[in-house]
């Protein structure tokens, strides 16, 4: 897969969803699925979904025992999906659990990726809640890594961190980056963005962008200036 646009779908009901993918008649987005639509609507949602010919990433962050991610994996792979994701934090025996469960019988699986640290969680949360006394920088740098060595193809991570990852872990080692916003629009809540050019120059893989595509007066519109500054095609 090369770079791409992936639109984050943060709806609650697959009535919205579908109302909004049916505006986009001609190059089918990479959707992403949340906890909130994945808990409202089951796999059926993600079933239905891939049957319109959309590639979906799976925004699950999966983090529990090896054996139950093993299991859970599983599951996700039946479900055909592109992308899906776990914390770095559960340990490298957790993603390499992982791997074995996504892997199919015939070798193919979904692309792994892994959250390093939440971008809502600063350097204080991370030193009074979880007892982290490194800085925020190199802990992210650190999950990176164990990720890259338990043999997963990707972090999310901030558009910043995109260059440094690449520079620790590689080229061919996925960058997918939300926080992008374009150069005229509302940043809402996201603190550090970047427009979907400049993550192209920073050597994001995917960006993932959500209220900028879903919220914009015109959506199919949106979604092609994404894919035009970031994959250099015309959309439509
Ligand atoms: O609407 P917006 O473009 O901010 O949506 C970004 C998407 O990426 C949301 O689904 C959000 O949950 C997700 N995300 C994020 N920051 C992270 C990880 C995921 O914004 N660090």
């Amino acid at each position: 897969m090369g770079k791409d646009v992936i639109v984050a779908c943060d709806f609650s009901s697959a009535e919205a969803t579908f109302a909004f993918l049916d505006k986009f008649t001609g190059r089918k987005p990479f959707v992403k699925i949340g906890m909130e639509l994945y808990y409202a609507e089951g796999p059926s949602i993600v079933r239905e979904i891939k049957a319109r010919g959309h590639k979906i990433f799976l925004d699950l962050k999966l983090h529990d025992i090896p054996n139950t991610v093993k299991k859970a994996m599983a599951v996700l792979s039946n479900l055909d999906v592109d992308i899906c994701n776990l914390h770095a934090s559960g340990t490298t025996a957790m993603m390499k659990a992982a791997l074995e469960g996504l892997t199919r019988p015939d070798g193919t699986r979904p692309l792994l990726i892994a959250v390093t640290q939440l971008t809502s969680t600063d350097q204080e949360a991370m030193e009074k809640d979880l007892m982290i006394h490194a800085p925020i920088d190199q802990v992210v740098m650190h999950y990176a890594e164990t990720a890259k060595n338990a043999g997963l193809d990707g972090v999310v991570c901030s558009p910043l961190e995109a260059g440094k990852v690449h520079g620790l872990c590689g080229e061919n080692f996925l960058t997918v980056t939300p926080g992008v916003r374009f150069a005229d629009g509302d940043i809402g809540d996201q603190k550090r963005v970047m427009t979907p050019a400049a993550a192209k120059e920073i050597g994001s893989d995917y960006i993932v962008v959500g209220r900028p595509i879903t919220a914009a007066a015109d959506p199919v519109a949106a979604y092609a200036r994404c894919v035009s500054e970031f994959c250099d095609e015309v959309a439509l």
